[in-house]
């Protein structure tokens, strides 16, 4: 594949798994970038990237604004909190705002499944989502496969699972289809109040025992109890959660010694991952992070009309 022809990205389910190839290729030229003493190419000169957040984040506003800055983008941050929002303006008029400010890229984080979509049919700029209530995050599941790729050459064939808060995560969702499309078999693990049905038409494995499937396991992705979205309770309490779903120090001694530890973040220590573990050299958290910086530089990169980059070794 040459290039992406698409304005946005919105979730994994449209993107193809050759662009979800391009996509980690051309990372991996940005991410080369970071070890230079100068970090920054003029890839998104005269480019405009509004960040606009109407949900809390740390990783992936400050990822998103980093992965601009690197590429010589203007950057703008606007936190529905702090904007005219909260004064009643809709949503329409300040994307008509942003319209006549000619914003090239808008990325948008929003508590409402869908909103970035309906920002994409309305705006000429590239809108990129950066996580929609619990429908997609789809940089997020990219930065999880490339890191997984990083870490064991390719998804095909591994065994990787989601643990926790399924019902509430908009990573989940995404995840399971970047790595079943990657060729990994998944298999999601909860309590059934956050595991419901739904899930049974992704077509991967479903389990409420996290202890009888971990030795299988190659991968496993941790995920946070967003205690926020709950509404009521899916457990009796945090700690009988974390008996049966925590990853611990104990749990890990029955796991495969290679096996790679993943946490989108923000985490609960103590909740679905503890202190050892999540500092163990089996965790990957870290590394998340600044792969997350390195797979936006590519998609900006892409969604501009970028080509294929000279001298990358493509991944599997
Ligand atoms: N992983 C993630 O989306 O983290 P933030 O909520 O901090 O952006």
């Amino acid at each position: 594949m040459k290039e992406i022809k698409r304005k946005d990205l919105l979730d994994i389910t449209t993107l193809s798994l050759e662009e979800i190839r391009l996509i980690c290729d051309s990372a991996k030229y940005f991410k080369e970038i970071f070890t230079r003493s100068v970090k920054k190419v003029p890839v998104l000169r005269g480019k405009t990237v509004v960040t606009l957040f109407f949900e809390p984040s740390t990783r992936t506003r400050i990822s998103f604004e980093l992965a601009a800055k690197r590429l010589s983008a203007d950057t703008i941050n606007i936190a529905a909190t702090t904007s005219s929002l909260v004064k009643g303006e809709s949503l329409i008029d300040t994307v008509n705002t942003l319209e006549a400010m000619n914003a090239d890229f808008i990325v948008m984080r929003h508590p409402g499944s869908l909103a970035p979509h309906f920002l994409a049919r309305h705006s000429k700029a590239s809108v990129i989502n950066g996580g929609d209530g619990n429908h997609a995050h789809p940089t997020q599941a990219l930065l999880d496969a490339y890191s997984i790729i990083e870490q064991k050459g390719s998804l095909e064939g591994l065994h990787i699972g989601i643990v926790g808060d399924i019902k509430h995560s908009r990573v989940a969702r995404s995840d399971i289809e970047i790595f079943q499309k990657m060729g990994a078999k998944v298999t999601l693990i909860g309590p059934p109040t956050l595991l419901p049905d739904e899930f049974k038409v992704y077509g991967c494995g479903i389990s409420y025992d996290l202890d009888r499937v971990l030795p299988d396991l190659d991968v496993v992705n941790m995920l946070r109890i967003q205690r926020e979205r709950q509404k009521g309770s899916h457990f009796p309490s945090i700690r009988e959660y974390a008996k049966y779903f925590s990853l611990t120090r104990n749990r890990l001694k029955n796991c495969k010694s290679d096996i790679v530890v993943m946490h989108p973040g923000p985490m609960n220590r103590g909740i679905e991952i503890d202190d050892y573990v999540a500092d163990c050299e089996n965790a990957i958290i870290n590394q998340q992070v600044t792969n997350g910086i390195a797979v936006r530089m590519s998609v900006f990169y892409l969604l501009s009309g970028g080509t294929p980059l000279e001298g990358v070794e493509p991944v599997e």
